[in-house]
């Protein structure tokens, strides 16, 4: 499988779910004139102790039973390092943790932004009460998506209904469309 920016999303979000996280804010930032590409994570989760965080980049560190190996975090490290680019990971016990993943946009070896809104209802399936924000920047422009808005308008239909799902992705298929639209963007040159 191509490695996408929106696996290591997926993956990052996924990591403050099963930290407990009741609120996630995703921010993804892209500007090409500025050659910088960036995102972050940030949840109310439970936190990493200290003693996780100095293991965090250890592909054989995991706090979670049954495994062996922990390469969420150690992958996107490697994607970052491969592009001169910086990991920044904060956080505090009780509090919640903050990742931010910083590249160059035009590096070689930059894993391409792929599919965003795949991430976002991959998050939401089976998650129908998670407080997720979804803000991204494309040239300055910005689209934001957030699930209390929608929530709001569903009239106590479930958030994670397939058929709410559905019309969510192509909701943000389409928004991002229009994002994208207005420049030169990479995913609306690979589709068109
Ligand atoms: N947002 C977060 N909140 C609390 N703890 C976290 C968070 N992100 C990572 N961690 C801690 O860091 C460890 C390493 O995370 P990483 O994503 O690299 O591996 P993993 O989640 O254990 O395994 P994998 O990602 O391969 O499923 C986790 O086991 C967890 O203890
Ligand atoms: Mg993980």
């Amino acid at each position: 499988m191509l490695e996408e920016l929106a696996h290591h999303i997926l993956d990052v979000a996924r990591n403050s779910l099963e930290a407990g996280a009741t609120r996630v804010e995703i921010v993804v930032e892209e500007d090409p004139a500025g050659d910088l590409l960036r995102f972050s994570v940030v949840d109310n989760g439970s936190g990493i102790p200290p003693y996780v965080q100095r293991h965090l980049t250890n592909p054989f560190f995991t706090t979670k039973s049954g495994k062996k190996v922990g390469l969420g975090l150690p992958f996107l490290q490697a994607a970052v390092e491969r592009c001169g680019g910086n990991l920044e990971i904060k956080s505090e016990v009780g509090r919640g943790t903050k990742v931010t993943a910083t590249f160059p946009y035009y590096c070689w070896d930059r894993p391409p932004l792929g599919d965003m809104p795949r991430t976002i209802v991959s998050l939401l399936a089976g998650n129908g009460h998670l407080n997720l924000c979804y803000r991204h920047i494309f040239q300055g422009q910005s689209f934001k998506m957030d699930t209390a808005e929608i929530r709001s308008r569903l009239k106590g239909i479930p958030l994670d209904a397939p058929e709410v799902l559905l019309w969510l992705r192509q909701y943000l298929e389409e928004n991002l469309d229009i994002l994208f639209g207005g420049g030169d963007h990479e995913v609306a040159r690979r589709a068109g």
